[in-house]
């Protein structure tokens, strides 16, 4: 892990106009810059960039972030590679915490696998284009087969020659760890001690992982398998998880990005025939059922999936049964079947790039309408059939949940009754019972999902400003904004005696969070606070931990979107230069004590009911006192926000 310190100086030295403004254009415009979006086509600017608050938002498709997460974004880097490429260009030092025992191990390990295998595929190379055998019988497969040379050297492609140990020899003769060399898969162990190429007279496909490191490889038999495995994998290790894996995602990463669209075919071949004809955007699974891992990498880049597999091929039930997964990924799945028992391989030779993509673009058919063709066909005039064909249909548009794809879900319950000809308002019924019966189900939410949740729950902070008390029916808004003013304000100044952060403190000493994310947020900035660090929003905009950042990220508020809501508020009274800092955290504070009250109030009623004599009395007086409490603090929010 990079150490803190590190990012806290990296943190320092980030200009993210310097970043960003090597791939947008950006002018001056006020306190902020503003460009056009590079995340989504516009005429108009409306990306706008806040060097004060290091974050960048795209008024048109509501794109935000920092520098970090720009870098993230838009060159697909990882956090910690983001991190790192910034220090080189700032000239930092990367430090890096001490591992344990059992990380350095594993680190170690995967250290020398990566490095074995960097070996292996340069050996592999050499033995392809240089070797008799390789140039003989590997190249010439190749050639024959249509691959060109420059395709060839940019998937790396190469050939573990026939003898029985010469990569084994080779790796020997380097010191590499006998212990750890099987592992790869590269070789493999006879009569217990001697080594001997596990690839023997195969071509080899390395396979690397998203920022291009060699992870396995695939080994075909040169010419037709008939006894011998068609393809050997490299068994999973330390660095090779088959499940988080899809061939070729390097090569296509920018390329899917551009065309907002992934195609997926099975095989090692399709993914390099397709680079070759100029279809870049193209991974490939490798035969077996999508898992939840693969699908995050194509989201990571795409939300339009479209699997392209030969018309009769098993792969098409495997893949079919990764569509409930990718339904609940929020992916718009798209199916392309290759008819003659071609493959995208083989049909993308024969007929050409053109053709092939009009045949793509002409046949693609929705996944979810044509499952249920497939069934419907299955089931034929048989009722009971067709009854558990409508019950499967409304099963799978259940899995369609993401608030922002109600729309998608109404289209397929229009079009799926349609076909079915059934009633359209007894299947929307159908689907949401099945959606309610899952979220009963799920009670356990992922906390990355936690903070999209909260992120779609909590409204704009405009809000505060609201006079009707709107706010207080939003649950959780309230706490969000004490965090905002907090992280905003916290280091100013409160009156001589205290800071912001201390007076936010002390107001808040006899309440608690009940989402326990802000809650913990809150509490670490505190920690931080009390040991004299000075938090601020950007110290938590380079958390390592992905739900802070995201977090703080919908919490931290773009300069003018407050400002104009004030500018409304205060029109025509011709303040300059006001600080509304005060009022600020008063509100946020104000709003969070009295939605506080209000709960307890609520429960304190509840006892009262079922209170005896005695209770009640005491419970009536808490009443009481709450309601005190309750009109001071609202006397407070109306006579601050009347100021
Ligand atoms: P295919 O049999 O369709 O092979 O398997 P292919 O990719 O089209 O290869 P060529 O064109 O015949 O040379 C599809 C994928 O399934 C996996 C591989 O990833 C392969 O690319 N597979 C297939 C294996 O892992 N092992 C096998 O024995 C066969
Ligand atoms: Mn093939």
């Amino acid at each position: 892990m990079i150490t803190p310190q590190t990012i806290e100086q990296i943190k320092n030295r980030i200009d993210i106009i310097d970043v960003v403004g090597e791939y947008v254009k950006l002018k001056k415009r006020g306190a902020n810059y503003l460009g056009l979006c590079p995340f989504h086509n516009e005429k108009t600017p409306s990306f706008t960039v806040s060097p004060a608050k290091e974050l960048y938002k795209c008024f048109g498709c509501g794109k935000s972030g920092n520098t970090i997460t720009f870098l993230m974004e838009h060159d697909k880097m990882s956090y910690v590679e983001a991190l790192k490429f910034l220090a080189a260009r700032y000239n930092i030092e990367v430090e890096e915490t001490e591992a344990s025992p059992e990380q350095k191990q594993l680190q170690q390990a995967s250290d020398s696998l990566y490095i074995i295998n960097n070996f292996a595929q340069k050996f592999f190379d050499e033995k392809l284009f240089q070797s008799e055998e390789g140039q003989n019988i590997a190249l010439t497969y190749l050639k024959e087969r249509g691959f060109r040379e420059d395709i060839i050297k940019k998937f790396q492609i190469g050939f573990n020659p026939s003898q029985r140990d010469e990569l084994a020899k080779a790796l020997l003769q380097n010191q590499f760890n006998k212990e750890l060399l099987p592992k790869t898969g590269l070789v493999v162990v006879r009569n217990e001690t001697e080594l001997i190429d596990n690839y023997r007279g195969r071509i080899i496909f390395p396979i690397h992982n998203n920022t291009g490191k060699i992870i396995g490889f695939g080994a075909r038999v040169i010419g037709k398998a008939d006894k011998a495995p068609k393809y050997i994998n490299t068994p999973e290790n330390e660095i090779y998880v088959k499940s988080k894996v899809l061939y070729g995602s390097y090569f296509a990463r920018l390329a899917i990005d551009k065309a907002n669209e992934c195609l997926l075919v099975e095989g090692y071949t399709d993914v390099v025939s397709l680079h070759q004809a100029g279809i870049e955007n193209v991974v490939a699974s490798g035969g077996t059922s999508l898992t939840t891992d693969q699908l995050r990498i194509v989201k990571k880049y795409s939300n339009n999936l479209t699997i392209i597999y030969d018309g009769d091929s098993a792969g098409i039930k495997a893949a079919l049964r990764g569509l409930d997964m990718a339904l609940e990924e929020g992916l718009n799945v798209k199916l392309v079947l290759i008819p003659d028992n071609e493959d995208p391989d083989s049909y993308v030779n024969k007929v050409g790039a053109a053709n092939f993509q009009n045949f793509v673009e002409k046949n693609k058919k929705d996944f979810i309408l044509f499952q249920l063709e497939v069934m419907l066909k299955d089931a034929g005039n048989d009722v009971t059939k067709k009854s558990e064909v409508v019950n499967h249909v409304a099963d799978t548009l259940s899995k369609i949940s993401k608030a922002e794809d109600f729309t998608k879900l109404q289209e397929y319950i229009k079009q799926c009754s349609s076909v079915l000809k059934i009633d359209e308002g007894g299947l929307t019924n159908l689907v949401n019972k099945l959606k309610r019966d899952k979220i009963a189900k799920d009670e356990k939410r992922l906390p990355f999902e936690e903070a999209n949740f909260i992120l779609q729950q909590t409204q704009q902070p405009e809000d505060v400003l609201d006079d009707n008390f709107l706010l207080l029916n939003q649950d959780e808004a309230h706490e969000k904004n004490v965090l905002r003013v907090l992280l905003e304000y916290g280091l100013r100044n409160w009156d001589e005696q205290k800071t912001m952060a201390q007076y936010i403190f002390e107001e808040l000493e006899q309440f608690s969070f009940d989402n326990i994310h802000l809650g913990n947020l809150f509490n670490d900035y505190r920690t931080r606070y009390e040991q004299g660090l000075q938090p601020d929003a950007k110290s938590f905009l380079y958390h390592p931990d992905d739900t802070v950042r995201n977090l703080v990220m919908s919490i931290t508020v773009f300069p003018h979107e407050l400002s104009q809501k004030w500018d409304e508020r205060l029109e025509g009274m011709n303040i300059v230069n006001r600080d509304v800092s005060h009022q600020d955290v008063e509100i946020s504070i104000s709003f969070f004590q009295l939605k506080k009250i209000k709960k307890m109030f609520e429960e304190n009623q509840r006892e009262i009911e079922h209170a005896d004599f005695e209770k009640q009395k005491r419970l009536i007086d808490i009443h009481n006192n709450l309601k005190e409490i309750e009109k001071k603090i609202t006397k407070k929010i109306g006579t601050v926000i009347m100021k």
